[in-house]
């Protein structure tokens, strides 16, 4: 009997030991989405899974959380960034309310195909942005996914010139510039969070909205808005971000893994946000969307004023180097 008295603890102290280090190295993260399963935000979330389950062999997956199940697009980086919500991909809109880089992606007409977005997001300036909103809100880039161009919906008009948005009722994302925006083209705007835009549009609170095409079919937009008109106003980035106190705690290895699976997964993520753009028109206009392809110079030429009154707080040299893109 005192022999086995022995042998037991030092038995189970091999195991609890073994457990613990087992328990430290496998984790999983939950990844808070504003969009559904079907999205192409979640393409690259999916992606994203699947490699970091398969070079971890298995210790790191992750758990998505759709439609903004952990909070709003703004409640979410501030909860990366006190280490309350793991990781999460959100537009960039709310983001300049950080870091005023990052109004950049609000100003209108400053990219012009998504390849100049990527050579900008993939290149130096990316870096220095995502360096910035690390060091300022503690919230970690881990890779430039996208939401794609945005373009507006509405219930009352086609738009054929920016004229056509006097007197509509347009929902803008949390910030200024893209109310002084839409101000500027003539509409009476104002700023809401993205998880009450749905009803608002239903109840007839506000007439219209701005969001790329995979996202206003993702969300149905097509059961509240009659016109998808093609404004191309901005070209929107969707960070796959993770809170920075929690990379810091990973291992050198497993941020390594985190790294390599996100660079992986923002091709994949943008190929097929961009085939959902091309596609998914038809399919609106099908349901019942009436599609306009306005002319775009004078909606270009209507916002130059916001570009240069919000220049310098974004930091011009930002500017120019993103126009400089499209040129
Ligand atoms: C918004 O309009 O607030 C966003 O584009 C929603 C999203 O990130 O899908």
């Amino acid at each position: 009997m005192r022999h086995f008295t022995n042998i037991i603890p030092a038995a189970l102290l091999a195991a609890a030991t073994a457990g613990a280090a087992c328990a430290q190295d496998s984790r999983t993260f939950e990844v808070s989405l504003p969009l559904g399963p079907e999205s192409h935000q979640a393409v690259g979330v999916h992606k994203f899974g699947e490699e970091l389950e398969r070079l971890s062999e298995g210790r790191l997956t992750i758990r998505p959380q759709y439609d903004n199940a952990l909070g709003a697009e703004r409640e979410v980086v501030e909860g990366m960034g006190l280490g309350l919500i793991d990781m999460g991909i959100t537009s960039t809109g709310p983001m300049g309310g950080f870091v005023n880089d990052f109004l950049l992606f609000d100003l209108p007409y400053i990219f012009t195909t998504p390849e100049a977005a990527y050579s900008f997001l993939d290149g130096e300036h990316g870096t220095a942005m995502a360096a910035k909103l690390e060091s300022e809100a503690n919230v970690k880039i881990l890779g430039w996914m996208e939401n794609g161009f945005r373009h507006n919906t509405n219930n009352v008009r086609p738009l054929n010139s920016p004229d056509d948005l006097v007197g509509i009722r347009h929902r803008t994302q949390e910030s200024r510039v893209q109310v002084d925006t839409w101000t500027a083209l003539g509409a009476n705007a104002s700023p809401m969070a993205w998880t009450e835009v749905f009803t608002a549009l239903q109840q007839g609170v506000i007439d219209s909205q701005e969001n790329p095409v995979p996202t206003i079919y993702d969300v149905k937009f097509y059961d509240v808005q009659r016109y998808l008109n093609l404004t191309q106003h901005v070209y929107s980035p969707a960070p796959l971000m993770m809170g920075a106190q929690l990379f810091n705690s990973l291992s050198e290895e497993d941020q390594a893994i985190v790294l390599e699976a996100a660079a992986i997964a923002v091709p994949v993520q943008r190929e097929a946000s961009q085939r959902m753009e091309e596609e998914l028109i038809a399919e609106l206009e099908g349901l019942g969307m009436t599609v306009t392809r306005p002319d775009l110079e004078p909606f270009r030429e209507r916002v130059q004023p916001v570009i240069e009154q919000w220049k310098d707080t974004v930091g011009a040299e930002l500017v120019e180097a993103a126009q400089a893109t499209s040129s």
